[in-house]
């Protein structure tokens, strides 16, 4: 099925404004937005028009009952200059698992698709030229209808804004292994990307902030022993030679930069298990001197090379002797812009003018 997306642009682009050399991180929108409404069972009126507040009843019942959705994703440019996007289709799989885990309608694959190629085929001159920067998308769904009860609405709207992003200082991070709060429980909303879900995180983050760590480690709910996750991130070890993350058990997000790192690692001729990884064993691999590396996953930084590990009384420090995760990062960069063969087939290409 094809769309017809309506296309309305603005005169003058504030890109002119931008210094790409010096991009203030999420505060910089570009000049429009994908806005697409539900309404009587259905997703009407797909139009990109300049980015302008919007309208909000106070009864809009996501801003009581919680029913939001988003993803993340960026754009980059290759070699000659032609926008790319980085596996989009997960992205709109991923969000249709979240819309079914909350209630809420899913929006058509085909049109995620073509309205993101639109949107960045019109924003493309936002997209920072720099290896590590990119164009970061937004793509976020949310029930509009303003009714007070607890039920699933019935109108809702998808929106997709985007903010240029610099190059992340990749320094290796610290991290607070949660032992009061927890992040998600099997049953719960853990594998959604749910407004919710971050709602309930950013109280922990503060703390673990305020005692000198970068980002929480999420533990199980029941033993806060089994690792999850770490903020927005995914997290890999490295021990005794083998890499291990998390298996996606209902309460760990299903990462797109995971996904892609797990087939990058085996591609180098890694072994990688996807299992359950209890802190103790992080201890003891600490212990024998086998923990070799750990890192995190995730659209915004790719990826950042843990150093330590905050748990109960101790602190594990990880080694950073065999920086694989360096040579990830500066592979998925180079597929990103060009630099690399993309022999999965991972990017898509944006047509630079529109039909
Ligand atoms: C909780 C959480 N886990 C993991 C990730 C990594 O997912 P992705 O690689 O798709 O960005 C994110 C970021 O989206 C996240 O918010």
């Amino acid at each position: 099925m094809s769309y017809t997306i309506k296309i309305n642009t603005v005169i003058n682009s504030k890109v002119t404004d931008l210094d790409f050399n010096n991009i203030p991180l999420g505060r910089t929108f570009t000049d429009h937005m994908f806005v697409c409404d539900y309404d009587n069972g259905q997703w009407v009126n797909p139009e990109i028009r300049p980015l302008e507040m919007i309208p909000t009843h106070p009864a809009a019942m996501a801003l009581h009952y919680g029913q939001a959705i988003f993803e993340g994703m960026k754009a980059t440019l290759d070699e000659v200059g032609t926008p790319m996007l980085f596996r989009p289709e997960k992205n709109a799989e991923r969000l249709n698992f979240s819309a079914r885990r909350m209630g809420m309608p899913e929006f058509p694959e085909a049109l995620f698709i073509e309205g993101l190629k639109q949107f960045v085929s019109v924003e493309q001159g936002w997209i920072p030229p720099q290896e590590g920067s990119a164009l970061y998308l937004r793509p976020f769904m949310y029930a509009d209808e303003p009714f007070i009860g607890m039920r699933a609405a019935t109108h809702f709207k998808f929106i997709i804004i985007a903010s240029p992003s610099g190059p992340f200082f990749n320094k290796r991070i610290k991290l607070f292994a949660e032992t009061k709060y927890i992040r998600a429980a099997h049953g719960g909303t853990g594998e959604a990307k749910a407004a919710g879900n971050y709602a309930a995180a950013i109280r922990p983050t503060e703390l673990a902030k305020s005692k000198g760590y970068d980002q929480v480690l999420w533990l199980d709910a029941q033993n806060f022993n089994t690792i999850q996750e770490v903020g927005t991130m995914n997290i890999f070890f490295k021990i005794d030679g083998e890499f291990l993350t998390p298996k996606l058990d209902g309460a760990v997000l299903n990462g797109i930069t995971r996904l892609s790192v797990i087939d990058l690692l085996r591609d180098f001729g890694y072994q990688v298990k996807e299992r359950d990884i209890s802190m103790s064993e992080i201890i003891e691999a600490e212990e024998k001197g086998t923990l070799e590396e750990a890192f995190g996953t995730g659209t915004a930084v790719a990826i950042a090379m843990i150093q330590e590990i905050g748990y109960k009384d101790q602190k594990i420090h990880v080694s950073n002797e065999s920086p694989v995760g360096q040579k990830i990062l500066d592979t998925l960069n180079g597929i990103r812009n060009g630099k690399i063969e993309d022999k999965f087939n991972w990017m898509v290409k944006v047509e630079k003018e529109l039909a």
